[in-house]
């Protein structure tokens, strides 16, 4: 987590950098930081909270420095505090360094440091480092012999950027499983953990591979591999899209702007993909692994969070519709599994991002399988995006807030798509589903017209610190991500079951201080959800349902019900989920809750 920025040219770099870092925010955002030198001095700025408070604080000093490095910070080790913000410095604070990742020895490399004279003043894992450049640079010529050295006795994920005022012309950087990319510009160069934060500058860029540390200075930029100190100086890349800043326009929260993109972030995943009139599914992105498609008789899908709900959808269609199995595994346990992996098996990467730590760790754990690897993926040019054998992007549009909303629906679509065109016209579902994926941005959109139907609903709850969601088969993912985002947005207890589960546990819990979620839509499993309905009933727990427009049997059962029109199992789940995110959202800001930016989460999750 955490965003880094860096800028050395002729400009004021302080303004450069902390512009940059509002584009980082949503990687963290409980404090931030720049550090510049001018005039062989160094200048630190930090701030607890918003980069916004930053800005004010950076706007208030003369600050003309061409050479600046920013941070934007996600705590992992220490409170988010001034102390503990990034820039880091030496004891002599001459050396100043931003860091994403994390530093797994740095307790021992602290003990070491002190035993030499070192004092610290931070909880960080972070302040090891300018400490351990300063203890090197006594020893060595340079700096940048000080800088690698140091980084020979670092262990863990790291990206990482150092300025000194012996070196005010350059920018020292280095990369291990945490992304970082150079802005190439003319006379200015530029750092950044994603490019977005410095586009509008320079669309030339090289994004650093592991192992890679780079000298930066104004007209030249210098990357070498540290393992390999033979390989070729990567390339300039050109980046081929725009750096879209979503707007609030005249939403409150970018959580409801996006609950509210729900129909075209559909029609956009499907646009020129699904062809209804041609009766067929068409996925450029895959086509390249077309001959290497044919032989996968196995798929695992990695993912985290909401990411990994929309896998488990994507496990039922996938199964049902083209008759592979499918095994969905939460990245971060893949990971550290020992299990039989054979070549013909595939892994399937879903991250809206794309920086997901977890799921990048997944893609390189069988990078030496020989295996297929795809991803289902948001934000063009994202690590996974470019590390993946093949895949399909979700174009979704950018999604700001924590909560992810319209990039699920965007999964869910993709995987439906690559459901039927794994099936290769074979299943009977084929024409059914996709004049149903025709109708559905409309009837996304006839769900959002209740809004202020389930905002009444929402307010009668808000006062409950326990949720249970239940629902079966496709509705049983769709329980879990509506738990998710009452988690998150309201920071409510809430459970996702499935529904048949309920007598095995979960029942236990309910009474009338204990309600339930129920997705009870049409669908060939009704009755024996009503069942489960019926049990809590009797148990004096309060039930609020989805259920198919018209089913007076649900509204007659359970204490209030959401109607969503009539479709088909296979895309059920995208307007269920969209009730739910309205649930989570009306419940959050009637809590007064700040959705866009959750207590202690961030956008992007980029460290294990
Ligand atoms: C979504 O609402 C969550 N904030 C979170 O679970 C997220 O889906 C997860 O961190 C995975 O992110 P990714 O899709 O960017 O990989």
């Amino acid at each position: 987590m955490c965003g880094i920025v860096g800028y050395i040219g002729n400009k004021p770099g302080s303004d450069i950098v902390v512009k940059g870092l509002e584009a980082l925010e949503y990687r963290g955002y409980d404090s931030a930081g720049i550090a510049v030198i001018e005039n062989g001095h160094g200048t630190v700025i930090k701030q607890v909270g918003r980069v916004a408070g930053l800005i004010e604080e950076v706007n208030q000093q003369e600050l003309n420095a061409s050479l600046a490095i920013g941070h934007t910070r996600w705590a992992t080790h220490g409170a988010p505090t001034i102390a503990n913000a990034h820039p880091q410095t030496n004891n002599a604070r001459s050396i100043f360094v931003v860091h994403n990742g994390i530093i797994e020895n740095f307790s021992y490399l602290r003990e070491r440091l002190q035993a030499a004279g070192y004092n610290f003043t931070s909880q960080t894992d972070t302040e090891v480092i300018p400490n351990l450049i300063d203890f090197y640079l006594k020893q060595l010529p340079s700096f940048e012999a000080a800088f690698k050295a140091a980084l020979q006795d670092v262990r863990g994920a790291y990206s990482i950027v150092a300025i000194s005022t012996d070196e005010p012309d350059t920018l020292f950087a280095a990369r291990l499983s945490s992304p970082l990319v150079i802005g190439v510009g003319e006379g200015e160069n530029f750092l950044a953990s994603d490019p977005a934060a410095i586009m509008e500058h320079t669309k030339k860029v090289i994004y650093l591979e592991d192992y890679d540390m780079a000298i930066i200075t104004r007209d030249k930029v210098h990357v070498l591999n540290l393992k390999d100190e033979k390989r070729p100086e990567p390339k300039v890349e050109l980046l081929d899209y725009d750096n879209e800043q979503a707007q609030l326009g005249e939403y409150p929260t970018f959580m409801l702007k996006e609950i509210y993109e729900a129909p075209a972030a559909i029609r956009s995943a499907m646009l020129g993909r699904a062809l209804a009139d041609r009766h067929l599914v068409k996925l450029g992105g895959l086509e390249s692994v077309l001959g290497q498609l044919k032989y996968i008789d196995r798929i695992v899908i990695v993912a985290m969070g909401t990411s990994c709900y929309a896998g488990l959808v994507g496990e039922y269609l996938i199964e049902e519709l083209a008759g592979i199995p499918v095994e969905v595994q939460l990245a971060s346990e893949f990971n550290y599994r020992k299990e039989p992996f054979s070549r013909s098996t595939a892994l399937l990467a879903i991250s809206q991002s794309g920086e997901t730590a977890d799921t990048i760790t997944a893609l390189k754990k069988v990078e030496d399988y020989g295996v297929l690897r795809l991803g289902i993926v948001n934000v063009v040019g994202s690590t996974i995006a470019r590390m993946t054998d093949a895949g399909v992007y979700c174009h979704a549009g950018q999604e700001k807030a924590v909560a992810s909303t319209k990039a699920f629906l965007a999964q869910v679509t993709v995987l439906l798509l690559i459901a039927l065109h794994l099936s290769d016209g074979k299943t009977k579902r084929f024409v059914p589903i996709l004049d149903e994926l025709d109708t559905l941005p409309a009837k996304a959109q006839k769900v959002l017209d209740q809004a202020e139907e389930i905002k009444r609903i929402a307010e009668k709850y808000k006062g409950y610190r326990d949720f249970l969601f239940i629902g079966r088969h496709l509705g049983f993912p769709a329980a879990l991500e509506g738990a998710i985002k009452l988690k998150e947005t309201a920071y409510v207890h809430a459970e996702g079951y499935a529904a048949g589960e309920m007598k095995h546990g979960p029942l236990a819990m309910i009474d009338k201080d204990f309600p339930t979620f129920a997705i009870a839509n049409d669908s060939p499993l009704l009755d024996k959800t009503l069942s489960n309905i019926q049990e809590i009933r009797a148990r004096g727990g309060p039930v609020v349902a989805i259920a198919t427009e018209g089913n007076k049997e649900v509204k007659d059962l359970c204490d209030d019900v959401i109607f969503i029109p009539k479709t088909i199992p296979e895309t059920s789940t995208i307007l269920q989920v969209i009730v739910m995110q309205l649930f989570a959202y009306y419940i959050a800001t009637s809590l007064g809750m700040d959705v866009d930016r959750p207590r202690n989460l961030a956008k992007s999750v980029t460290v294990e």
